[in-house]
């Protein structure tokens, strides 16, 4: 994530004085939202900005963009995604996200398929020049329906909740450090701190001082009721963009359909940056531009500024781009350090 967080907490404090547990939780605060977004179709690509510096080619495309390799660990075993659901959520919600889920590394999908999509991921490295797994799993579940931790979380309170979710006293989630990724998904009724503005989602990892273990984990908010047009955009827009039309959804659940786009972001982007500190773009590691930022609001060919790209639209009228098992999905691109543009199942020069 880059938006909206460097002012917030860009002053300066003299850390040295404060007590170790302040410390840490400065720390926290500083390095925590650095790893948020929203799926905002890009708007300012006019020079303004020095890591995209004047590039309005297409799909992201810029010779100004450095993605570099920190050295850190990458996810190269398999991936299991251990989900928490937090709140209310509908058999048929669940469904499409483990449907999602599931289709990454699903053989057989119809092209353009949401395996074609992780391919792009599978072409990070670590140090020993392995690539990030091509096995992402549906792990074990938690249920969360009576909002342990209340219908506002903050970034502390999440930690909190993973906590809880590994640590319960029947059927906890497995504690999985090396392969495992935490995905908290919080139903339309909760709020999350900075949920909404320039946030609909965010990775990390938890702090072994309140979790434990160090674990990478996801946030995404289902945006129905707070903000549909910031997180769950183009199947909702917003009062401000007069003129244009929200796009049918794939799987006829504008909150959810929205979070899978949100969903892939974060999974790619905790694959090749688990502990924040291997695969971004810019100067500062407290605000790392990841490879799914550099791609955020392309969905297709051409997309870039604020076109979404081209994508496809099913014989229901809905609008996709790739295919999963049994199901469509519209999903942003990631970025392509090979090729150093945005890349997708779905580019027509493929
Ligand atoms: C474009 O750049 C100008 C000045 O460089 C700035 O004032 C303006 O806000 C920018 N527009 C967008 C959409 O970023
Ligand atoms: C990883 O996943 C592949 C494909 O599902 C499987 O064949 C392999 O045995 C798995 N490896 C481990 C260590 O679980
Ligand atoms: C592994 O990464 C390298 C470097 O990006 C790439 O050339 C290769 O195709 C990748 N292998 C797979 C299986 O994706």
């Amino acid at each position: 994530m880059r938006r909206g967080f460097s002012g917030r907490w860009g002053t300066t404090f003299s850390p040295v004085l404060l007590a170790p547990a302040v410390l840490s939780l400065l720390l926290f605060l500083f390095v925590g939202p650095s790893t948020a977004w929203r799926p905002w179709p890009r708007t300012r690509l006019n020079g303004s900005d020095p890591l995209f510096d004047g590039s309005k080619k297409y799909e992201g495309s810029s010779e100004f963009v450095h993605l570099r390799y920190h050295m850190g660990p990458v996810l190269t075993n398999n991936i299991t995604v251990h989900t928490i659901w937090y709140g209310s959520w509908a058999r048929a919600q669940k469904k499409i996200i483990r449907g999602f889920i599931t289709s990454i590394s699903a053989v057989g999908s119809k092209h353009p398929s949401v395996s074609g999509w992780w391919r792009t991921v599978q072409l990070y490295t670590d140090q020993t020049g392995a690539n990030i797994s091509r096995t992402v799993r549906l792990g074990e579940e938690k249920n969360d329906r009576f909002y342990s931790h209340g219908k506002a979380l903050t970034r502390l309170s999440i930690q909190s909740v993973i906590k809880s979710a590994v640590t319960a006293r029947t059927k906890p989630l497995p504690v999985n450090p090396k392969s495992g990724l935490y995905l908290l998904l919080t139903s339309e009724d909760v709020y999350v701190q900075d949920f909404c503005d320039n946030v609909c989602g965010f990775h990390y990892f938890t702090f072994p001082s309140i979790v434990g273990y160090t674990l990478p984990y996801a946030w995404v908010g289902n945006s129905a009721k707070l903000c549909p047009g910031v997180c769950a955009y183009p199947f909702s827009v917003p009062n401000y963009m007069p003129g244009f039309k929200p796009v049918k959804s794939p799987n006829g659940d504008i909150g959810v359909d929205g979070m899978i786009s949100v969903i892939a972001h974060e999974i790619a982007e905790l694959a090749t940056n688990p502990l924040v500190n291997a695969w971004y773009a810019g100067p500062d590691p407290s605000f790392p531009v990841e490879i799914a930022d550099l791609c955020e609001g392309i969905y297709g060919t051409g997309g870039g500024g604020s076109y979404t790209g081209q994508m496809l639209e099913g014989g229901d009228g809905a609008t996709y781009n790739m295919n999963g098992i049994r199901r469509r999905f519209l999903v942003q691109w990631v970025w392509n350090h090979v090729v150093s543009y945005c890349t997708g199942p779905n580019a027509l020069d493929q």
